[in-house]
């Protein structure tokens, strides 16, 4: 069934799509060391055209639910914004961020030295890190060497990889190395912070600024779905409180979602602009995402 028949069926308006189509992640600046699930690398287009309308270069972009932070990053280092707050919940992803933001050299080093064999990746799993730099590291292989990048419990080992190059396939020391390194050289105009966004989201509205930035790019669970269950070891969010927290709020957001009806119908209870874009998921099929901003943005104004 089309996209828009749902949107008919569940008697909202069509939603218009995004005259900035998804971009060929090839294409963009890979700047985050992780592989994120559900990572917004396709988005970039989007973000650079939303930070470049503000009035004055934003001064502040908070990034609640970070991830692999390509948001942010690319921010930061396209000099798009002056500074960025990253908040994540997911502990292990957490000590990932506070290693290469304070201990960038170390983890180069140890990216460098590291012989990825399974034997050496299974040892890392089953250790207890010792240290914040153990930890982000640990982090780190985990992500690059489990299928798809899932870090959530139950996530297994690549088995025959990329080009067969088994658990390794994604293992690229150079490239992750080269990442650490711009971090590091951007790393005091970007903080991080280890909490539940939603609630830092919510004391920090009160007193941002009209040169505050917010991009929220949740868990996707609303209506039941579950690909954010199984992606993320967090990934119960209160959905309506998240809007409603942004609708009490004047702050100028961007904010993304797949497209569910309950999704929809919070969209139109406050007002919210969106279009959508069509993106192919890792199986290669085709599936519209919902880009929510409190005005418009890309020219949705004309279908709602
Ligand atoms: C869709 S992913 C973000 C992906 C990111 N935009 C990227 O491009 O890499 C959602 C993230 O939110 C985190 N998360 C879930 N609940 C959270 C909460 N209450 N506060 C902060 N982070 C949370 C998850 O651990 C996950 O990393």
């Amino acid at each position: 069934m089309a996209l828009l028949d749902l949107f008919d069926m569940a008697g909202f308006a069509p939603i218009k799509t995004s005259p900035i189509p998804a971009v060929n992640v090839a294409t963009v600046p890979q700047r985050s060391p992780l592989r994120y699930p559900g990572g917004k690398t396709w988005l970039i287009p989007h973000i650079r055209a939303w930070l470049k309308g503000f009035r004055a270069k934003p001064r502040l972009l908070i990034e609640p639910f970070a991830g692999g932070g390509i948001v942010s990053l690319t921010a930061v280092m396209e000099d798009l914004v002056q500074r960025c707050l990253m908040v994540e919940l997911d502990h292990d992803v957490a000590a990932f961020w506070h290693a290469a933001l304070r201990f960038g050299p170390t983890m180069k080093e140890l990216v460098l030295g590291f012989n990825p064999t399974r034997d050496a990746i299974v040892a890392l799993a089953a250790s207890q890190p010792c240290g914040i730099v153990d930890h982000g590291f640990r982090t780190l292989v985990l992500n690059r060497t489990r299928r798809g990048g899932i870090l959530a419990p139950g996530a297994a080992l690549s088995r025959a990889g990329e080009n067969g190059r088994g658990v390794a396939s994604r293992w690229y020391p150079q490239t992750i190395a080269h990442r650490l390194d711009e971090i590091d050289r951007h790393a005091k105009r970007i903080s991080f912070c280890e909490t539940d966004g939603l609630q830092l989201l919510e004391s920090l509205l009160g007193c941002s600024n009209s040169r505050t930035a917010i991009f929220i790019d949740p868990p996707y669970t609303a209506g039941g779905k579950r690909a954010g269950k199984r992606l993320y070891a967090h990934n119960e969010v209160n959905h309506p409180g998240l809007f409603s927290i942004l609708a009490d709020s004047k702050q100028d957001f961007l904010m993304t979602y797949d497209y569910a009806p309950e999704i929809v119908a919070l969209i139109d209870k406050h007002g919210f602009s969106v279009v959508q874009v069509t993106m192919k998921n890792t199986h290669h099929a085709k599936v519209p995402e919902l880009i929510i901003s409190r005005r418009p943005l890309f020219g949705e104004e004309a279908s709602r």
